[in-house]
């Protein structure tokens, strides 16, 4: 092996013995899978010890796995010169940057550390917020920098996280004398890239020490696989992600059903699904509103304001969410909607939390009458959640 690439992994080995390693990405990779870009290597505090978490990012997504010392030095050195031809060394030392060229002949440039310090592994909570930010899937799935920095563009997502999590915090308080042996359930429909469900999990287990599971399901099977080594690179055990579609996933019980931004009427299927196994607490917000906004026929006396496209559209949004909401009451819940986020963060912000009443509802004749009512005066034909919840 040439002695660049050689004196490149002596660097790296000693970085992890001497406590001076920050991060190392290896890249221009040459190898046979064409879609895989480059991988990220950082420390990971497990329950075994300091590990090394290996991510694989992709063009489409990313996945991940935690090696000992011994295991991924001996990687890199497998990998360098055969798949990867750059890599690129982070210590509190020094910065050592490899290019290996054709014929195998290498280059090593050696800087000043880019990091002086190094990132912290730790889980101290700022007082800020609830959950910790130097937490290491906030790092792994791009929101923080290896520092524990919010990212810049991620400040918005973090807001909206913390936001999560305190809202979360209260659902929990008015469910918790309900539980099953103060066992949590939680499943996050559309869970996406897996943010507020780790967060959903780091704050009921880590900072509130409850016994919790928590179950994502999303359509996107490259972000399940991503979440799913994330998950166990953390090991976050009892967290998991499942693919699937949210109107086909199946399970006996939920205490709290979560589903943000779940497109379209993914957000009733999942609704309907909490209602028929009697989840506890519900948690939405609600993402487009397609199906309503094509029904709606202006009444007369506002066919000159809902002609025009955005009051149309708000309208739209406006009575399917307020239906929703009734139809949550109808179904022995007291729901709120209010804004989840304001509309600079995000121009999706209307959530509907729904607790379940322990005392029966007297007003359900009403409610339908209502819902009815309003129905007819838009000439809506059809609402999901209606059509689901009649088949129960
Ligand atoms: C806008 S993202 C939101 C992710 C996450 N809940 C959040 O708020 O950060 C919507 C996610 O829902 C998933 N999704 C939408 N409709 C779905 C369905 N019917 N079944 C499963 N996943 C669905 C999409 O694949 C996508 O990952």
């Amino acid at each position: 092996m040439n002695e660049n690439i050689e004196k490149f992994i002596e660097k790296f080995s000693e970085s992890l013995s001497k406590d001076t390693f920050v991060k190392l990405i290896l890249s221009n990779y040459k190898g046979e899978d064409t879609h895989l870009q480059k991988i990220m290597v950082r420390l990971i505090e497990t329950k075994k010890g300091l590990r090394l978490f290996f991510l694989y990012r992709y063009d489409t997504r990313d996945t991940a796995k935690n090696y000992d010392f011994k295991e991924g030095v001996a990687l890199v050195r497998q990998l360098l010169g055969k798949d990867f031809f750059n890599g690129h060394l982070f210590t509190t030392e020094n910065d050592f940057q490899l290019d290996i060229g054709k014929k195998g002949k290498a280059r090593l440039n050696i800087g000043k550390p880019t990091f002086k310090t190094k990132p912290s592994l730790s889980h101290n909570r700022e007082k800020k917020s609830l959950i910790s930010p130097n937490a290491f899937y906030l790092k792994a799935l791009g929101i923080t920098t290896d520092k524990g920095e919010i990212r810049d563009k991620q400040q918005d997502k973090w807001k909206q996280i913390n936001k999560f999590v305190e809202i979360l915090a209260n659902v929990y308080e008015q469910i918790k004398g309900e539980l099953d042996k103060n066992k949590l359930r939680i499943i996050d429909m559309g869970s996406g890239k897996g943010y507020l469900t780790f967060a959903s999990y780091d704050y009921f287990k880590n900072v509130l020490g409850i016994d919790v599971t928590v179950t994502g399901v999303d359509a996107k099977a490259g972000l399940v696989e991503l979440c799913n080594s994330v998950a166990k690179s953390c090991e976050f055990d009892g967290l998991e992600f499942v693919h699937g579609f949210i109107g086909d996933y199946e399970f006996d019980k939920v205490d709290i059903l979560i589903a943000l931004h779940a497109c379209n009427t993914a957000t009733d299927d999942a609704i309907f699904k909490a209602i028929r196994s009697g989840a506890k607490a519900i948690v939405v917000a609600p993402c487009c509103h397609q199906e309503i906004r094509p029904q709606i026929k202006p009444p007369e006396m506002f066919k000159n304001i809902l002609k025009h496209g955005v009051m149309l559209e708000r309208t739209a949004e406006t009575i399917t969410d307020g239906l929703r909401a009734l139809l949550l009451e109808k179904n022995g819940y007291a729901a709120k909607v209010f804004e989840f986020i304001s509309v600079e963060h995000t121009p999706k912000n209307n959530m509907i939390v729904a607790i379940k009443r322990q005392v029966k509802n007297e007003s359900v004749k009403e409610i339908d009458e209502q819902i009815q009512a309003i129905k007819s005066f838009y000439g809506i034909e059809n609402q999901r959640l209606e059509k689901l919840l009649e088949t129960l």
